[in-house]
């Protein structure tokens, strides 16, 4: 989600943030990655050492990782003809270009039914009608953004997979033989359930008004935001398209959800209205979990609350420092649902607590329609972004890695207390039980070389400082901000996704921060710009529980041509001055936020923000093992590229365009053909090689 932390209507932010600098010329850009990963050459498993630590496919993707012969060398070559600057400008942002190795679909747009044949109409974006909040609760929401396919087959794969490891357990003396042929499972790569987060979408583009003026303006709100579940099939040519299922649902900030975990009964979680817990919302990136479910995160959710009676309630002088901490304010981000639904009043006393209901990752279960959502306290309460799990080949424990999308947050770890096959084994989930820390990132041996050593800092009533503050962990935990802030985090430049490498390390975007003049965020050595308009990734490998390393693994800026080159500022850490490109930098890319590792050695990454050149946000791809890297699709005017998944095969790639246009029609009308009039829908698009190879290649 683009940055909303300042007092505009959101349309106009959006706009602002995705208005592109019209560069000229251009220049690929992998030669400033070599430069700059030969330079650090690199703990983590790059370059240099890449051939001693890189090469199994990484079980990681067990889920949905095929475990045939023809992962057992991995590639990671990108031998396809990059998209270029001229195909993407030709297209005037009304059409999401590809490169002309790749062809795509597009798959279910906002107002798509969510059961077919249900009979609820599709909404094809006629601006002349709007769905009713009915029938939105049965269509496709909007704002797609974080998702992902579970293949049909894999509840099965998963319950023999966990009666061998059962078995290994009762014949300890066959454990090795029964674990040898845990995860050999062919999933399906043709059908399976696709999970997607229905980040946000203005009034202007839903409501076609600023603002809402009756309580069904507010439920048509609601209804498009949230999640769906909803199986999806390819046929033999790959055209895919979605099929009906029991199991397909809409999850909206309406649906029952339950707490769960050291916080799931706190005071903090209950209201004087007594009301049960319902809905998530503001849903952005997302994870898979080892053991086959999906968690969504909820980022921005401060935006959905207001005061309607600024006498009883205004954030200057009624807030609290916590309420402060999330941003909570008189109008969020202009929803207005407030004006209509007390829940979202934060002067409304009775829904004094509510506010504390969100900010959490929220579980689902994609194959059983009727488990409600569950919220897991113990991984904190912040705008999270996104959830990356550690491979059971690095650690059988579930290890979760999130950031907490703000200038000046923090990036956070959960560790579950034993393996997380011996959680459920006993009934429990990995997710209730466990360490929740928060990075400090130090400077190492050389304050000036972009590495250095870091610590994961504990949460928990077992730190004295924050013992001595909060009367118990569930406090810690909803307002896990505030802990943070009190151990000493390192506030970064934005963290928005993070994934998992092929040897373990953590992939981080940062995705900008231009506002550390306003005590937003400050210069360090891990945040080493000042006026950080362009973002950059971070790789982190842990050494210990509580300690890890990280370099710099790319600053966007330098992708830059000379002419764009920003000025030397003198705040800026030295080592992070701009260095040139050595050629063209055709493949110029800022604002890095979506990320994905492939099991071979890739970097998938979406980006967020004003691309130079004229060139709309887009999805590139990089081979971490040589530092080359090209952009392979782009999308539409002031749209955003995000949420990134595969088939099993790796053949069928599934990415979203959010907000096309904004929701302007005036911009693009994608996925309809342009027309000036019909309102752009938010979608999916299926990404396939021409040469039917995998995605990337
Ligand atoms: Fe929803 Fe930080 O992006
Ligand atoms: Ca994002
Ligand atoms: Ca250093």
């Amino acid at each position: 989600m683009i940055d909303k932390n300042i007092n505009q209507p959101i349309q106009e932010i959006d706009e602002s943030e995705n208005i592109s600098t019209n560069l000229s010329d251009n220049r690929p850009f992998s030669d400033v990655l070599n430069a700059t990963m030969t330079r650090r050459s690199m703990l983590n498993g790059s370059l240099a050492v890449a051939g001693a630590t890189f090469l199994a496919p990484t079980p990681a993707h067990a889920l949905v990782g095929k475990y045939g012969d023809e992962y057992d060398k991995a590639d990671s070559s990108i031998d396809f003809n990059p998209l270029t600057t001229e195909q993407v400008n030709a297209a005037e942002g009304k059409t999401v270009t590809i490169s002309s190795d790749y062809e795509y679909d597009v798959l279910i747009p906002w107002g798509t039914p969510i059961h077919p044949n249900s009979g609820v109409a599709e909404y094809k974006g006629d601006p002349n009608t709007r769905p009713t909040a009915e029938e939105a609760e049965q269509q496709i929401g909007i704002g797609h953004d974080g998702m992902w396919f579970y293949p049909m087959n894999l509840p099965s794969s998963l319950r023999v997979d966990m009666h061998l490891y059962k078995r290994s357990k009762r014949h300890p003396r066959f454990a090795e033989r029964f674990k040898s042929k845990m995860g050999k499972w062919h999933l399906n790569s043709r059908v399976g359930m696709l999970v997607i987060n229905h980040e946000f979408g203005t009034n202007s583009h839903v409501l076609g008004k600023s603002l809402p003026e009756s309580l069904e303006d507010v439920k048509l709100s609601q209804a498009i935001h949230g999640v769906s579940v909803v199986a999806i099939a390819g046929n033999w040519r790959g055209k895919w398209r979605h099929i009906g299922n029991k199991n397909n649902r809409r999850i909206t900030v309406n649906t029952p959800v339950e707490f769960s975990g050291p916080a799931a009964d706190s005071a903090l979680l209950k209201n004087l209205a007594n009301n049960t817990p319902k809905g998530t919302v503001n849903n952005c990136g997302a994870g898979p979990t080892p053991w086959g479910t999906y968690v969504t995160c909820e980022e921005n959710f401060n935006g959905y609350f207001g005061s309607k009676d600024t006498s009883s309630w205004d954030a200057d002088t009624s807030a609290t420092d916590e309420q402060k901490r999330y941003g909570f304010s008189n109008d969020g981000f202009r929803y207005g649902w407030h004006l209509f639904d007390d829940r979202f009043d934060l002067s409304n006393p009775d829904y004094a607590n509510e506010g504390n209901r969100f900010g959490w990752c929220v579980e689902i279960d994609a194959f059983d329609g009727k488990k409600k959502p569950v919220k897991r306290t113990a991984l904190g309460r912040l705008k999270h972004e996104a959830a990356a799990f550690m491979p059971e080949k690095f650690d059988e424990r579930a290890v979760v890695y999130m950031g907490d999308d703000q200038r000046g947050d923090y990036c956070y770890k959960f560790v579950s207390d034993k393996a997380w096959r011996e959680h459920l084994m006993d009934g429990e989930s990995p997710l209730d039980h466990g360490t929740l820390y928060v990075a400090r990132f130090d400077e190492g041996a050389d304050d000036n070389d972009g590495m250095g050593t870091g610590e994961w800092l504990e949460l928990s009533m077992n730190n004295p400082t924050l013992a001595a503050h909060f009367n118990g962990l569930d406090e810690i935990l909803v307002y896990t901000r505030v802990a943070a802030d009190m151990v000493g985090a390192t506030p970064m430049d934005r963290p928005e996704w993070s994934t998992i490498s092929t040897d373990g390390g953590v992939f981080w975007t940062f995705t900008n921060n231009d506002r550390k003049d306003d005590g937003q965020g400050a210069v360090s050595e891990a945040n080493p710009i000042f006026e950080n308009k362009d973002g950059h990734i971070i790789k982190t490998m842990d050494t210990s529980d509580t300690t890890f390393e990280w370099n710099i693994f790319i600053l966007a800026r330098n992708t830059r041509r000379p002419a764009d080159a920003p000025a030397a500022d003198s705040n800026d850490k030295a080592y992070a001055a701009y260095t040139a490109p050595a050629d063209n930098g055709a493949n110029v890319f800022s604002d890095p936020d979506a990320a994905w590792a492939d099991p071979f050695g890739r970097l998938f990454i979406g980006t967020d923000g004003g691309q130079s050149d004229g060139l709309q946000d887009q999805l590139v791809v990089i081979n971490v093992q040589t530092g080359e890297y090209k952009r392979l699709l782009s999308g539409v005017a002031s749209d955003e590229i995000t949420g990134i998944t595969t088939t099993p095969d790796y053949r069928t790639m599934f990415t979203n365009t959010q907000h096309p246009g904004n929701g302007s029609p005036e911009n693009t009308n994608f996925p309809a053909p342009f027309d000036g009039v019909t309102i752009p829908r938010d979608c999916t698009l299926v990404i396939k090689r021409k040469n039917k190879g995998i995605i990337g290649s």
